[in-house]
């Protein structure tokens, strides 16, 4: 296959195999209802000190996990192709497998920012201190997590669907496109490109589209997918 620009869009799934849980799974973080509150504005404003400690605890907890042999794969791919991820996912895991081209729509559990505006003060901040009240952005307002928290806009939308709408190949894996405006990103994709969904559930959407639907998890899915490059 000669060079391709394949654009990947993932979720939570990709990152289960490395020990972080998805969120709507049967042991998903949302199935918990506290936690949808702990990812709120609401909490934030409410109750600042309890959402800062939620994510300190994802935080401290990326900082003890790895990338899985999925982010690997897809890493690998840049030796031959162009290839841009749009992740919903938080954690850095394909920067960490080596991806050089990562849109992360809802956030980076890596990075801080200022509680004036989620888009200024933006810097890294290592994952083992925890956050607290009275720690300050450059601008002097609190400090927060930089993270699209539930009531606030996706980061780099139309970035996102202009990538996809270009995309040579388009896989999709481990998200259950129930959140907007990830989850529309599936119709965006050109009729005649080559498109995968890897995904253990069911993915009916993807496959009334006319994706290839490797029905497994994301690491031997990925490799399904490289042997099904094979014949593109
Ligand atoms: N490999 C591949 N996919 C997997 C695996 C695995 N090992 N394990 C689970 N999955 C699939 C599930 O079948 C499901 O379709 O991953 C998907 C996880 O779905 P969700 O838990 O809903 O996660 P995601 O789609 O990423 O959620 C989107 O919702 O609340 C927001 O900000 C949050 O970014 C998140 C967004």
């Amino acid at each position: 296959m000669t060079r391709q620009h394949i654009v990947f869009l993932t979720g939570a799934g990709i990152s289960a195999e490395s020990g972080l849980s998805t969120f709507r799974g049967k042991d998903g973080l949302w199935t918990k209802e506290e936690f949808q509150y702990l990812a709120s504005t609401d909490c934030l404003y409410e109750h600042t000190q309890k959402c800062l400690d939620f994510y300190n605890m994802r935080r401290k907890q990326l900082a003890e996990v790895e990338p899985n042999e999925a982010h690997r794969l897809i890493a690998e791919l840049e030796k031959e192709h162009e290839v841009t991820i749009i992740t919903q996912n938080v954690d850095n895991l394909h920067e960490r497998a080596g991806s050089s081209h990562v849109i992360h729509i809802h956030g980076e559990l890596t990075k801080v920012c200022s509680m004036n505006n989620r888009t200024t003060c933006v810097k890294e901040y290592p994952l083992t201190t925890p956050i607290m009240v009275g720690d300050k952005a450059e601008d002097g307002a609190q400090l927060r997590p930089y993270i699209v928290m539930f009531g606030e806009y996706v980061d780099s939308m139309n970035v996102a669907v202009d990538y996809v709408s270009n995309a040579d190949i388009f896989v999709v894996i481990g998200t259950s496109l129930q959140v907007y405006p990830a989850a529309g990103f599936i119709n965006y994709a050109h009729h005649l490109v080559p498109k995968f969904v890897i995904d253990p559930g069911e993915m009916e959407k993807c496959e009334q589209l006319g994706f290839t639907h490797f029905k497994t998890t994301a690491t031997e899915g990925m490799k399904m997918l490289i042997e099904a490059f094979k014949e593109l």
